[in-house]
């Protein structure tokens, strides 16, 4: 049995990965040093999967901790989604994001490389985009950061690219997700922020489960077909797939390529308010203020590389998305910490 090392598997998009992985047969070990996440994510990945995973807490840029991990397995493969993901923090602290992802990637791909462990998945993003010049976006479109937190992302991906021209036994799968919304459709896993959401759907959630008032809409007065922006939103599920299918392009083609993991469909802020206020039946009060700094009018993905070249596309629509969003948020309404349902 293949053996996985996920990095930040406890998080939101790892913790369902590892269902999909176990759902397969893999088996996993996820480090986390639970800085964004609760254990309580992986009892619930077992009781979904009714399998068993191995987690050790640590931080990824503890190298002799990670040495102890891979002395003590043999792995086929690590998945890192370890990072720290909140793009106003990241402007505001710019040297805690270099430090946790840029020299915790570091860290892991030097003790990788010590264990001649060569196959990697990266949890890129679509803001190695930056603003794109047209839609829908192609892998081939320049890359650009805007902030830190994108501006680590992009370090990473040439870090592997750098490995890759070095030393040919480097495999990495660069995929860039668009944005990651729904939950797992038991309502027992999901999105749950520690702070107040910076991101769409987690902070329509929390309006409609009462914990915050109510919306804003970050400007009206876009060129788009209601004036606010537009995005392509993922199910969470279908990401979490999207990473089995590159596990097994890692066995097929050899080298560093990135993939887009979108749908290929843009939904604008609105269409998100309204689709998710018909599954949930509450009202999602909002008001339209200024536009938020950084954000472009319109980002979906051309998603047919991934498609061609992994075998994977996108499956679930948005009322899969609403709908099993607000499935996790009104079963536990204070996230993690709320009584199991
Ligand atoms: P998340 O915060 O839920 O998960 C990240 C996990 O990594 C958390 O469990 C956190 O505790 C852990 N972690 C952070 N730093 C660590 C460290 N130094 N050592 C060990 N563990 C550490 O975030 P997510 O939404 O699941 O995102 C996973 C990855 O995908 C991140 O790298 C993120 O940048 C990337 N990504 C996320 C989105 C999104 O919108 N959610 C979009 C594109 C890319
Ligand atoms: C979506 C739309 C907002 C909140 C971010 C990161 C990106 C990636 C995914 C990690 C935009 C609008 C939002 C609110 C609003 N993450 N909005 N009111 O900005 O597309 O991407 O998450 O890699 O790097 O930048 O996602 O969910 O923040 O915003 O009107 O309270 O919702 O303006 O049009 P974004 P988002």
């Amino acid at each position: 049995m293949k053996k996985v090392l996920v990095t930040g598997g406890a998080g939101y998009i790892g913790s369902h990965t590892c269902i999909e992985l176990l759902g397969q047969g893999y088996e996993v070990v996820v480090v986390d040093n639970l800085s964004n996440s609760d254990p309580e994510a992986l009892h619930r990945v077992e009781q979904i999967s009714g399998k068993k995973l191995q987690f050790v807490e640590l931080d990824i840029r503890s190298a002799d901790a990670l040495e102890q991990v891979f002395q003590a397995h043999d792995f086929f493969a690590v998945i890192h989604f370890a990072g720290l993901k909140a793009v106003g923090e990241s402007v505001a602290q710019p040297l805690k994001y270099f430090d946790n992802n840029i020299h915790g990637s570091q860290v892991l791909l030097d003790v990788m490389q010590r264990h001649h462990v060569f196959n990697i998945v990266f949890s890129s993003s679509a803001t190695v985009y930056g603003d794109p010049e047209s839609v829908p976006i192609q892998e081939s479109f320049p890359l650009t950061a805007l902030n830190p937190y994108g501006r680590t992302k992009l370090v990473v991906e040439d870090m592997l690219r750098d490995l890759g021209a070095s030393d040919s036994r480097w495999q990495a799968v660069l995929l860039r997700y668009f944005n990651p919304v729904g939950a797992h459709p038991c309502g027992l896993i999901g999105e749950d922020p520690s702070d107040i959401p910076n991101n769409l759907m987690p902070y329509i959630s929390q309006v409609a489960v009462g914990r915050l008032a109510s919306l804003s809409v970050f400007g009206g007065d876009y060129p788009t077909h209601d004036g606010t922006g537009v995005r392509d939103y993922i199910h969470v599920v279908d990401l979490a797939k999207g990473h089995l299918a590159a596990l097994e392009h890692l066995q097929l083609e050899p080298g560093v390529v990135a993939y887009n993991l979108g749908t290929g469909n843009g939904y604008s802020v609105l269409d998100m308010v309204a689709a998710f206020a018909a599954v949930s039946g509450r009202d999602i009060p909002y008001q339209i203020v200024d536009r938020r700094a950084g954000d472009s009018a319109e980002c979906y993905a051309d998603p047919s590389l991934a498609k061609s070249k992994l075998g994977w596309e996108a499956e679930l629509g948005l009322d899969a998305m609403t709908r099993d969003s607000w499935n996790w948020q009104s079963k536990n309404p204070g996230g993690y910490a709320s009584p199991k349902p």
